[in-house]
């Protein structure tokens, strides 16, 4: 048995890339670095111990990562010149992809931990030097990281719960289904109890997160009486029907979803469950049928559109997000055409696009057809143009609404509060820091481009 002796005056820093989960996942490690004595250094080169929780997704993501072990190594010179010393992790997508490459790459990295290996973190530290060069890629025992993930403290009114991990998709662009590994569900008690842990702690807002949220299955919880029966008979919508029942949980988001997974239980609960947000992340990828066969998305255009048209009838105010790739091997321009007309056709709220980045081991990258890099800027640039267009008319339209703000955190300015309206836009405030945390109703009266600016409605005032 490994001995866990508190250490006393450690510090760790955590760098994150990439996406939520990875959010999510450094949050967790500081929860757990925090009872054997890491407390946070405010930069890496003040810490016992930098954590780099790396993103894989682009190529651009991973050799950020090099480029910050550069500056690392520096750092540990410097702290082992004055007596010191630092332990430099690689944990997250880059460290199971590349494993072993990445010491070989760069030596000054100690240790080597996938996602789902990140619970033995303490572990790693308490066995100390033997740990060093330790690589732990993972065997995808999600399972057992889910069990160790149970205490956390809230920092904020606003909290993720990873409810899923893993994608069995196999989209030809993705590195995910490698690096993160099969579609794994947590089950409904340990998100509740999660959850309601949370909600004690003063959280009003969870965000449920899974690389494919909605292909979340559970079995029901014993004595629900839903009618269901058997194993993982629940599905995303009626986890979030049950959420909602959390005495405080006052609204409840989730994160990334796929068409393929959009099932009518979930749109169901997206009309008449109120604390689920009018806001869906729901990526499309592309706009021509030839593309998204190449991409294996298993869906067409016409049934991405008739979905978005779906869920709009079940909650006509919902706003949608999505992905875009420009440039996958193979993209004509007429290709292309049909992506913006596809944005056209479904006006989004706000959207992420790329250029079409080759990973090595998927599919994508050993097809012929490769598009010229000044063929994707051209296009990324269209794109992202429509999109910004449609990102600015979306925003502009909440002027003169009056819009449910759950406050946040204080704003640049003193005696201005920030926080998220349903449709996940950052809302500027006036008001007291006796309403952080709390959910109060905002007048919108402007738009800046990245934020709304409001006032909060007066005592009386008809919030109508
Ligand atoms: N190239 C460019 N973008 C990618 N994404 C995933 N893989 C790639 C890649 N190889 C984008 C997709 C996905 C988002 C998280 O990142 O749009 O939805
Ligand atoms: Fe990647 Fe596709 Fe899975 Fe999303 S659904 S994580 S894009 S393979």
């Amino acid at each position: 048995m490994t001995e866990m002796r508190p250490k006393q005056g450690k510090s760790v820093f955590i760098r994150t890339y990439g996406c939520q989960m990875n959010v999510y996942d450094s949050e967790r490690m500081a929860d757990l670095l925090k009872p054997i004595g890491y407390e946070a250094a405010s930069a890496p080169e003040d810490a016992d111990l930098v954590i780099l929780n790396t993103c894989h997704i682009r190529e651009k993501a991973a050799e950020k990562v090099y480029s910050e072990l550069g500056r690392l190594k520096k750092a540990k010179a410097r702290r082992a010149e004055a007596g010191g010393d630092m332990t430099i992790a690689v944990a997250g997508c880059v460290a199971q992809a590349e494993g072993a490459e990445i010491s070989a790459r760069a030596p000054v990295v100690d240790m080597v931990i996938g996602p789902q290996a990140y619970h033995r973190l303490p572990e790693l530290l308490a066995r100390d030097a033997r740990s060093r060069g330790a690589v732990l890629e993972t065997d995808f025992a999600v399972e057992e990281k889910f069990d160790r993930l149970a205490d956390r403290e809230a920092d904020g009114p606003a909290a993720f719960v990873t409810v899923q991990e893993g994608c069995d998709k196999f989209c030809t662009f993705c590195v995910v289904p490698y690096t993160r590994g099969a579609e794994v569900s947590r089950p409904v008690d340990a998100i509740v109890g999660e959850a309601r842990a949370l909600a004690a702690q003063g959280v009003k807002e969870i965000t449920l997160l899974g690389q494919n949220v909605n292909a979340w299955a559970g079995a029901a919880p014993a004595g629900d009486t839903s009618g269901a029966s058997g194993r993982d008979d629940w599905k995303l919508g009626e986890l979030c029907r049950h959420l909602a029942k959390i005495g405080g949980i006052e609204r409840i988001r989730f994160t990334t979803s796929h068409p393929r997974d959009m099932d009518d239980g979930l749109i169901a609960a997206l009309g008449e469950e109120p604390k689920l947000m009018p806001y869906l992340h729901l990526p499309v990828q592309a706009g021509s049928d030839g593309v998204l066969k190449a991409m294996n998305r298993g869906h067409t255009a016409e049934h991405y559109v008739r979905l978005i048209e779906k869920i709009r009838a079940a909650r006509p105010d919902i706003a949608i997000s999505g992905d875009f790739i420009v440039g996958f091997p193979g993209e004509t321009n007429e290709d292309f055409e049909e992506t913006l007309a596809l944005v056209e056709a479904v006006g989004y709220a706000s959207a992420y696009s790329f250029k079409y980045s080759r990973r090595p081991g998927t599919p994508g990258a050993a097809m012929r057809q490769q598009v010229a890099e000044a063929e994707k800027d051209d296009r990324l640039a269209r794109l992202q143009a429509l999109l910004e267009r449609q990102r600015t008319a979306f925003n502009a339209a909440q002027i003169g609404r009056v819009l449910p703000v759950l406050f946040e955190k204080p704003g640049r300015h003193p005696g201005q509060l920030v926080g998220r309206s349903p449709y996940l836009q950052s809302v500027h405030a006036k008001a007291p820091d006796s309403m952080l945390g709390t959910i109060a109703p905002v007048r919108i009266e402007d738009v800046t481009p990245n934020a709304l600016a409001g006032a909060l409605i007066d005592e009386g005032e008809d919030a109508a």
